[in-house]
Parts: structure tokens; C-alpha cells; sequence
């Protein structure tokens, strides 16, 4: 039996397959390219040659690290596989750290899915003097 296999590696094309299966808005293969060449950290998650799942971090080699684009096959969830994902993501950016330094991981949750960043803990804004996230696309 094949097993999920974890890896650093992840193509555009994988990752514009992963976009379109988790219903999110499609983007050109080349600007997926650049965003994947730019990405800090990236892992992937396949059953054999198959992409089953994906995750990226952004960061600014300073205190502040983008979490993005965590997506797992609808047909593969709930496997654990988006908990393993992240939590390499998070223990990459951990492993960032000098003496003395924090790093604040930020991410902008899916509707419905604040809980399972919860359970990473990940806080819930807006909490606190902490307001909402937000964001603007530029069409
Ligand atoms: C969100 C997503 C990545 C979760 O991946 P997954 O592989 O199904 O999640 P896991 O099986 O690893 O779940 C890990 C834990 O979180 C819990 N969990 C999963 N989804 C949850 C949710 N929506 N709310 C609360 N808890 C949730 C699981 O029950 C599990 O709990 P446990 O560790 O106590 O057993 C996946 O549903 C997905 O790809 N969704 C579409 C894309 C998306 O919205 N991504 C998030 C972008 S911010």
C-alpha cells in the first residue's frame, strides 16, 4: 500500500492543481511560479507521484512570516495531513530563530477553519488590541 510521502518540493502546476481542487481562484501558471521562487519554505505532502496536499511560508528574514496557501485534496482530508503540514511549516520557522529573536507567524484563515488553527495555536482576531486581518487585491 502507498504511503503520504512529505517533501520541500512543489511544482507551479502541482500547486495551480491543488488552487483549483480546494475551489480557490485560479491564477496563471507563471505568476504561480514566481510565488513558489519567492517562497521562504514550502512543503508537500503525495501518494506516490500523486500532489495531495501543499503549504508555503513568506518571510522577511526578520520577525514577521506569512503563513499561505495550506490546501489539501478535498478527497484527502481528515487524514491529518493539513495538521502535518503545518506543523512543519510552523517548526521551520521555529528553527529561524537567533538568540533572543521571536518570529510572529500570521495567516489569513478560511471561513470555517479557524478552529483547526486553534489547535496549532494560532489566536483568533480580532482579540484584544489585536483588530480583524484584512486584505485587498489589486485586479
Ligand atoms: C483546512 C485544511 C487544510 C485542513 O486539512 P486536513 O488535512 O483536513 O486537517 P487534519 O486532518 O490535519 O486535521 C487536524 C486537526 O484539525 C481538526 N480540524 C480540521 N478541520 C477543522 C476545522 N475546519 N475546524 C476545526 N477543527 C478542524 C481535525 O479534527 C484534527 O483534529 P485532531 O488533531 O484533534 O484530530 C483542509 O480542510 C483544506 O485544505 N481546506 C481547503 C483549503 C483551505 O481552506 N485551507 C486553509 C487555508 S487558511
Amino acid at each position: 500500500m502507498q504511503q503520504y510521502e512529505y517533501a520541500d518540493t512543489l511544482s507551479a502546476e502541482e500547486y495551480c492543481l491543488l488552487r483549483k481542487a480546494v475551489g480557490w481562484p485560479e491564477l496563471p501558471v507563471e505568476q504561480a511560479r514566481e510565488g513558489l521562487r519567492h517562497s521562504s519554505f514550502i512543503a508537500s505532502c503525495r501518494l506516490g507521484t500523486a500532489i495531495v496536499g501543499a503549504v508555503r511560508i513568506i518571510w522577511d528574514h526578520g520577525y514577521i512570516a506569512y503563513f499561505s496557501d495550506l490546501m489539501v485534496l478535498p478527497a484527502c482530508q481528515k487524514q491529518g495531513i493539513g495538521k502535518n503540514l503545518a506543523q512543519r511549516a510552523i517548526e521551520w520557522v521555529k528553527a529561524q530563530r537567533r538568540p533572543d529573536w521571536k518570529i510572529k507567524i500570521v495567516l489569513i484563515a478560511t471561513a470555517g477553519n479557524e478552529g483547526f488553527y486553534k489547535k496549532l495555536g494560532f489566536t483568533e482576531r480580532p482579540c484584544g488590541a489585536m483588530g480583524a486581518g484584512m486584505d485587498l487585491w489589486c485586479m
